[in-house]
């Protein structure tokens, strides 16, 4: 069933004057207080921007970290408020809570064209819980409903779930949209679709894995991932992170790629450490000894990785090829990346340390698509429907 956009709901009666609460994933690192990365503020600049200039009284909503419920000073999103303002160059009111009195009396002392604020969504239980009460008082807060927050789409909450029946109309936000038409390249890729996946736990990828590895024509893993696939293929993994609880489950994944006529690359050399540490004694091997770990992938597995770029024609890419936050381990990660921008390749990107990749090399403008949502983009390449989009179905 098709969603609502905002085209949609800013064309006929428009939003003069309503009441539109934006769900949006201001869920954004912060050090020392201050937000220490404004990437996701930045991308629902677009959709506030637009409701604003059309004389909405716009509600922003987002969780930030996962207080479970409590209210935890050091998750408020008021640091937040600032960075909004700033980038909004208007005035952002600040609600010190996301429902009653407070809510209530910011969101009606709203204008045309002005923005609220509301406290983290997550200080209530509610939320998490998609309680029905506290979704009905959300939804008391406004007229009509945009979710932008592509990357807490994966999450049936109230403010993304169980609110969107008790207002008037639905919509998609422009960054939702974007993400989604973006991510189905990898649905229905441009072959050779090549995947690059990596991270610490095939339990955390278990999904994705399962899903890519008869989809995608080359599955090219990395990071602590690769080495419970190679423990699965009877090879020495030394002192490296292994879940043995998953080997069995790596070896269906590389069967079903090998029913599939597809293929799954595996690092055949790697950089090992005796501590995952910076400044920690490091060689490049090609069979990790004992007394070793694998903290990255080695430069001709790299190199291998890097070919395949060359040769595909869309590439997806979620998690680091090793222990990408130690310099010393980053080369794998950092190669992956270079060879993602020199592609010809339609390119789509997400997940944290990917990212991070990406923008400290400069490459952004080369990726044809980042994605503000890891763990949601990690669930719709899977082919999963999100809840957050199924809710604007109905
Ligand atoms: C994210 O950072 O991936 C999103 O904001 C979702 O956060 P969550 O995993 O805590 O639901």
């Amino acid at each position: 069933m098709a969603v609502a956009s905002l085209d949609d709901l800013l064309s006929g009666a428009g939003v003069r004057g309503r009441r539109v609460f934006v769900r949006a994933d201001l869920n954004v690192p912060l050090r020392d207080g201050a937000v220490a990365d404004d990437t996701r503020i930045r991308a629902s600049l677009p959709t506030l921007r637009r409701l604003l200039d059309a004389g909405a009284r716009v509600v922003v909503a987002s969780h930030l970290g996962r207080p479970k419920g409590q209210r935890k000073p050091e998750l408020s999103l008021r640091p937040v408020a600032v960075v909004l303002g700033d980038q909004l160059g208007r005035a952002v009111a600040f609600a010190e809570d996301c429902v009653g009195d407070q809510a209530r009396a910011v969101v009606e002392g709203l204008g045309e064209g002005e923005l609220a604020l509301l406290e983290n969504l997550r200080f209530h239980a509610g939320e998490t819980d998609n309680d029905p009460e506290f979704a009905r008082q959300l939804a008391a807060l406004a007229d009509d409903y945009v979710n932008d927050a592509f990357g807490t789409a994966h999450r049936a909450h109230a403010s993304t779930a169980g609110m969107v029946s008790g207002v008037e109309r639905a919509a998609a936000g422009d960054l939702l949209a974007s993400e989604l038409q973006h991510l189905k390249v990898v649905l229905e890729p441009r072959r050779p679709l090549l995947c690059f996946l990596g991270g610490a736990k095939v339990s955390d990828k278990l999904g994705v894995l399962e899903a890519l590895a008869p989809h995608a024509d080359v599955l090219a893993v990395g990071g602590a991932m690769a080495y419970t696939f190679l423990r699965a293929q009877d090879l020495p993994t030394g002192d490296s992170l292994v879940e043995d609880g998953q080997v069995a489950e790596a070896r269906r994944i590389l069967e079903a790629a090998r029913t599939a006529g597809r293929r799954i690359l595996l690092p055949d050399d790697h950089v090992v450490a005796r501590k995952l540490e910076a400044g920690a004694e490091q060689r490049t091997v090609e069979e990790i000894p004992d007394g070793w770990m694998g903290v990255d992938i080695g430069p001709q597995s790299a190199e291998a990785y890097a070919a395949e770029a060359g040769r595909a024609g869309t590439i997806f890419w979620n998690g680091p090829m090793g222990v990408f936050e130690i310099d010393a381990f980053a080369a794998g990660t950092r190669r992956v990346a270079q060879a993602v921008a020199d592609s010809s390749a339609t390119s789509v990107v997400g997940g944290g340390d990917s990212l991070a990749a990406i923008n400290q090399l400069g490459l952004g403008d080369r990726i044809d698509h980042l994605s503000t949502g890891g763990g949601a983009s990690l669930e719709y390449v899977q082919g999963l429907t999100l809840p957050g989009v199924a809710a604007l179905e109905q």
